[in-house]
């Protein structure tokens, strides 16, 4: 357990931390109160002032440390150092990922309401470090008042000259095209975001090629997260060391948790990365009714959950986390009590995948399918305790078959489940007593 703790807790002094994602600013979604606020100096000091040329400002990324926010944590800077360089006979194009449905994930959704400028600012200054002239803010389809609330803010941005031709006067110029999101999970996936944008089915592409080398339309392109490029005004404004300086050295910044499950204040908490998963337990009021907490999914539906024992000592960084057996993912907590049935939980996370499975690869089409039909008898106590090894097997068939992690998504949660909760699935099981017992399926829907 004293390992997990290199991960530089910031335990202690995040009850002083300072929101600057979400600050506690009345009507900040409002141009007017952003730029009193400071709002839009970045892109000013940058595009014309000349802080940082394109280069210089991707550099300064680089140097913050800022991993990406939509849950895989790819160096962002490094990720923008991808394009190629510009060919005047090719458009390239930036894509904000706002297509949150990662269950237990409702970040973006806060910037959003409560601060889009913030993102409208990153947007501009992506565009401006990788030389594109046109983005699009693909938005969850379902999140229809916030898309209608942002482009808002797009609209006020334009007129205020932050966002199309010369901007603030120079001759930098770049569109922002805002997205209704086509209702789908799998539509969130980077590489069928492309297709769904291009009005396409939104089946996942095999990568590589990356998006940078043929993306949208085929053409070089980079996809950021809504949080994500919200970080890069702050870096602009403060400087990559003050960036670099919060939470842990390999994961640095502030981060948007979001907790949900048996707290007694579920929500959106913006602290350092790092934080100690028992202070964000504090932080979102404790466990409900005074229970103890059996299990946390620490990033989204599709990190495994941990048990308590396993969660306790561990901080909110990638570093951390995979050391601890599970992953940061969207940072999203799912926090489980004592009276959790493990097995109904993880069922209930495979019926979402395999609702989301797009179909294209028969390992996930079939695999999804499959895993639901037995964690449904199992759940019903109608499965034997070697449908477990099943069902484990089945991850095997799954993980690292597919075009995309949506398989490897529903594989995880189902094996580290079984695995670090067996005694209660196999409480649920008949035994296993003769070689003939039923795993055809019969009688599992
Ligand atoms: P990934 O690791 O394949 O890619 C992450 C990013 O890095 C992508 O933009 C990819 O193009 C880039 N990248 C990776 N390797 C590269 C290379 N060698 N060269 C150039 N670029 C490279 O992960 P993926 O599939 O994009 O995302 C998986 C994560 O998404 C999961 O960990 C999960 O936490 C999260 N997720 C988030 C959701 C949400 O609602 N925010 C929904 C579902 C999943």
């Amino acid at each position: 357990a004293d390992t997990l703790l290199t991960g530089q807790s910031k335990a202690g002094d995040w009850r002083s931390y300072e929101r600057v994602i979400l600050p506690p600013i009345k009507d900040l979604h409002q141009i007017d109160v952003y730029e009193q606020n400071g709002g839009y100096q970045a892109l000013r000091d940058v595009v014309k002032d000349g802080k940082y040329d394109p280069t210089g400002l991707t550099n300064e990324v680089k140097a913050s440390g800022l991993r990406g926010r939509g849950g895989a944590g790819f160096g962002t800077g490094l990720k923008w150092s991808f394009m190629p360089p510009v060919d005047p006979e090719k458009p390239r194009y930036l894509c904000c990922n706002g297509d949150e449905s990662e269950p237990g994930t409702f970040k973006d959704r806060q910037i959003f309401e409560y601060n889009p400028h913030l993102m409208i600012e990153g947007i501009v200054l992506a565009c401006y470090a990788m030389t594109i002239k046109t983005c699009y803010l693909y938005i969850r389809g379902e999140y229809i008042e916030y898309v209608d609330h942002v482009q808002k803010a797009v609209d006020e941005a334009y007129a205020k000259g932050y966002i199309g031709q010369n901007i603030l006067g120079t001759d930098f110029s770049t569109d922002l095209v805002v997205h209704y999101g086509a209702g789908a999970y799998i539509c969130g996936e980077e590489s069928s975001l492309m297709n769904s944008l291009e009005g396409k089915r939104a089946y996942p592409r095999i990568k590589p090629p990356f998006p940078a080398q043929k993306g949208l339309w085929g053409m070089p392109t980079t996809i950021n997260n809504v949080e994500t490029l919200a970080d890069v005004p702050l870096i602009v404004n403060r400087g990559a060391e003050w960036f670099a300086g919060i939470g842990p050295e390999k994961h640095p910044g502030p981060v948007l948790y979001g907790i949900s499950g048996h707290v007694n204040k579920p929500g959106v908490y913006e602290y350092p990365t790092g934080m100690l998963i028992t202070d964000l337990l504090e932080a979102a009021g404790g466990a409900r009714g005074g229970k103890k907490i059996k299990a946390v999914v620490p990033g989204g539906s599709s990190t495994p959950p941990l048990t308590w024992e396993m969660a306790e000592p561990a901080t909110m960084d990638a570093e951390t986390l995979r050391e601890a057996g599970s992953s940061m993912g969207t940072a999203g907590l799912c926090f489980l009590d004592e009276d959790t049935d493990m097995v109904s939980f993880t069922r209930r996370i495979a019926h979402f995948y395999h609702h989301e499975s797009c179909g294209q690869c028969t390992p996930c089409r079939d695999g999804t399918g499959w895993m639901e039909k037995l964690l449904h008898r199992i759940d019903e106590g109608n499965g034997y305790t070697r449908d477990l090894d099943l069902l484990l097997d089945l991850c095997d068939q799954m993980e690292g078959r597919t075009v995309c992690a949506l398989a490897d998504a529903a594989a995880w949660p189902v094996r580290w489940g079984i695995r670090r909760f067996r005694d209660e699935f196999e409480a649920k099981c008949k035994p296993t007593s003769f070689a003939g017992a039923d795993v055809s399926g019969d009688g599992a829907t």
